[in-house]
């Protein structure tokens, strides 16, 4: 039987893979897993209440998503993210990762370009190559900070969208306002759309500011905002995110989420509601944990500068170490996990092939564990990397 090439030219994921050999080694401590440590308010839970009120509920619903929810998304943004919505929609997906498939459907034709930022999110890369496009890989500086120059001089006639990703997975960077700016203007200039993933929004640290393109006067006809309960509100099951878009693919994208998904499901969007009614005081009360087991994985790591570079990053749940030797990095994962009972992601998953890179996160731990964790780490990263 024939299997589809366009499939067969898309990476596999690795988190399966990492996750397979910590299930043969237990006792193994993730620091490979992208999800907050904490599930939703109890608002979320109260909310279903009103879902089971309603016999209705249980029939098909409105494509881009039940009215209680679109408000309380478009207040969200307009206080919040200084995003007007003058010109453009909101449309509530299964998940952000969705979001991107609807964008990159309805902007692109099969041999289309896409740019993404090295280092990449898989499931961009992956979503890319599913539509049948290409991904021009523009790399980030020595701090995975945005090179706006680089991205204008990648632009070709087959460019649809330039995509970035603040606070950013799998690096932690926070990109700069005024390189996002930019970059928003280069895509206005150009005529392609900017994607802006926000799916950490609420994740910063140290002062860092996260901000919307979608916030920018002139912005709405190009500038495509992604968004995400997944992380904020440990909603990462209930699948739900949602979508900024300019007018004029209103039509499209709701034709894309009529055939793949009809609605994002009922009974997730009330809890979605009950959790935006907690609203980012919730989520700001666990980041206080978060916040203090990256302080102390920071000044873990610093004992094997000699070993590891960890660039600045002041976001999201990860940080990017480059590791100085260069070794192939899922052996080293390999090794991490079967000798020393840590597992972390390979860098070659994120597109970084030039050199040994790791991905740690650290948003899924409670403090004990992450301790032990980041010791193990420290440890086994001098074990194999000093001889
Ligand atoms: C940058 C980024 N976007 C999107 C997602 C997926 O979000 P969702 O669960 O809303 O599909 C993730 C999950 O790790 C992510 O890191």
């Amino acid at each position: 039987m024939y299997d589809s090439l366009r499939m067969q030219s898309v990476q596999s994921p690795i988190i399966p893979v990492v996750g397979e050999l910590i299930r043969s080694n237990p006792g193994t401590i993730s620091l490979g897993q992208g999800v907050a440590y904490y599930g939703p308010p109890p608002q979320a839970v109260e909310a279903i209440q009103k879902f089971l009120a309603d016999p209705e509920n249980h029939k098909y619903k409105l494509v881009q998503g039940i009215p209680e929810l679109l408000e309380a998304i478009e207040r969200k943004l307009r206080q919040e993210n200084g995003i007007s919505l003058d010109g453009s929609r909101v449309v509530v997906t299964a998940g952000a990762n969705m979001g991107f498939m609807n964008a990159i459907l309805a902007i692109t034709d099969p041999g289309d370009e896409i740019i993404l930022q090295l280092p990449y999110y898989f499931n961009h890369e992956m979503a890319v190559t599913i539509a049948g496009c290409k991904t021009i890989c523009v790399p980030t500086d020595d701090d995975y900070q945005l090179q706006p120059e680089s991205i204008a001089a990648a632009i070709t006639e087959r460019m649809r969208a330039v995509v970035t990703i603040s606070p950013n997975n799998p690096t932690g960077a926070v990109y700069r306002e005024s390189d996002l700016q930019q970059v928003n203007d280069i895509c206005r200039r150009n005529g392609i759309y900017h994607i802006s993933d926000e799916a950490y929004e609420y994740f910063t640290y140290d002062g860092a500011r996260h901000f919307s393109p979608g916030s920018i006067a002139g912005s709405a006809a190009h500038t495509i905002s992604l968004f995400s309960l997944s992380k904020a509100y440990g909603f990462a099951s209930w699948r739900i995110g949602w979508m900024v878009i300019p007018e004029h693919l209103y039509t499209p994208i709701r034709k894309i989420q009529d055939t793949i998904l009809i609605c994002p499901p009922v009974i997730s969007q009330w809890a979605a509601v009950g959790a935006m009614s907690a609203g980012r005081p919730y989520c700001r009360d666990k980041l206080k944990m978060t916040a203090e087991i990256r302080r102390m994985f920071l000044e873990e790591l610093a004992g094997v500068a000699d070993l590891v570079t960890v660039p600045h990053a002041d976001g999201a749940f990860y940080l990017l170490l480059r590791v100085h030797k260069n070794l192939e990095s899922m052996e080293l994962v390999r090794r991490l996990i079967e000798r020393h009972k840590v597992a972390v992601i390979p860098g070659m998953t994120f597109g970084m092939e030039d050199k040994c890179y790791l991905r740690v996160a650290y948003g899924a731990l409670q403090k004990d564990t992450a301790a032990e964790g980041i010791g193990r780490l420290v440890r086994g990263l001098r074990q194999i990397l000093a001889t």
